[in-house]
């Protein structure tokens, strides 16, 4: 990657920052609509993250709450001020939980997790960045700890400023103004090929929609 390209990465990297900022009021007004997603709350529930469990790009903290059915304490990263905001009034007051402001790629972690989930998140990784971030969710977990992930493959037509096979898509504010972000259409098998070829074992499981999670562990 030369020079200028890592640059036009960190800025879109920031314009997706300021995107979910932006977005944050009527995060639940883009909820996509299909089917599926109490499949992947069930998948959660039968993972069982217990211990300590550290969660990456909570949002507003739709699964924080999900987490502390089995964790002991979780700790939720996200870098955005207005969703932590959020996600701070929707769990209330809860000793359990740490909410820490941080961009996911240059953030580091100050603990080891029996369990690092991240939901909805790793489709915005870029796939230049996939190594990296991977790198550091092993460095997050103790020894013999876990992954799990939920995501989503969706892009509508609309979105595809740059084509098809372009990772980088244009999504919308309801008043109109619009951001670049990364919404890469991971499929399950090349999913766990990559993964497989970092040292993770991870299965990924699709049944109904566009969604899917994975859960293992490094090998
Ligand atoms: C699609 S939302 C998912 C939120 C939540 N996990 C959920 O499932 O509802 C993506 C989240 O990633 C956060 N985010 C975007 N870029 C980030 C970065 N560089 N570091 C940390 N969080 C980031 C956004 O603020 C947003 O809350």
């Amino acid at each position: 990657m030369t020079a200028d390209d890592a640059s036009e990465l960190d800025q879109l990297l920031d314009e997706q920052i300021a995107h979910y900022r932006a977005i944050a009021p009527e995060y639940e007004d883009h909820v996509i609509p299909f089917a599926g997603a109490d499949e992947l709350v069930t998948a959660l529930d039968a993972f069982g993250p217990g211990g300590t469990v550290l969660e990456l790009a909570c949002g507003q903290g739709m699964w924080t709450g999900r987490l502390l059915r089995h964790a002991d304490e979780v700790t939720a990263v996200d870098a955005s001020p207005e969703m932590l905001a959020i996600a701070s009034d929707r769990i209330g007051r809860d000793d359990r939980v740490r909410f820490v402001r941080g961009d996911l790629f240059s953030w580091e972690p100050d603990d080891r997790y029996d369990v690092v989930f991240f939901g909805f998140w790793l489709s915005h990784v870029p796939l230049e960045r996939f190594g990296s971030f991977w790198a550091l969710v092993a460095n997050c977990l103790k020894p013999g700890g876990r992954v799990f992930f939920v995501d989503d493959a969706h892009r509508s037509p609309g979105e595809l400023v740059e084509g098809e096979s372009s990772t980088t898509i244009r999504r919308q504010l309801n008043d109109g103004r619009a951001h670049r972000i990364v919404k890469v259409p991971h499929r399950p098998a090349d999913l766990e090929r990559r993964l497989a070829a970092l040292g993770w074992a991870v299965h990924v499981t699709s049944r109904s929609g566009p969604f899917f999670w994975g859960s293992g562990s490094l090998v």
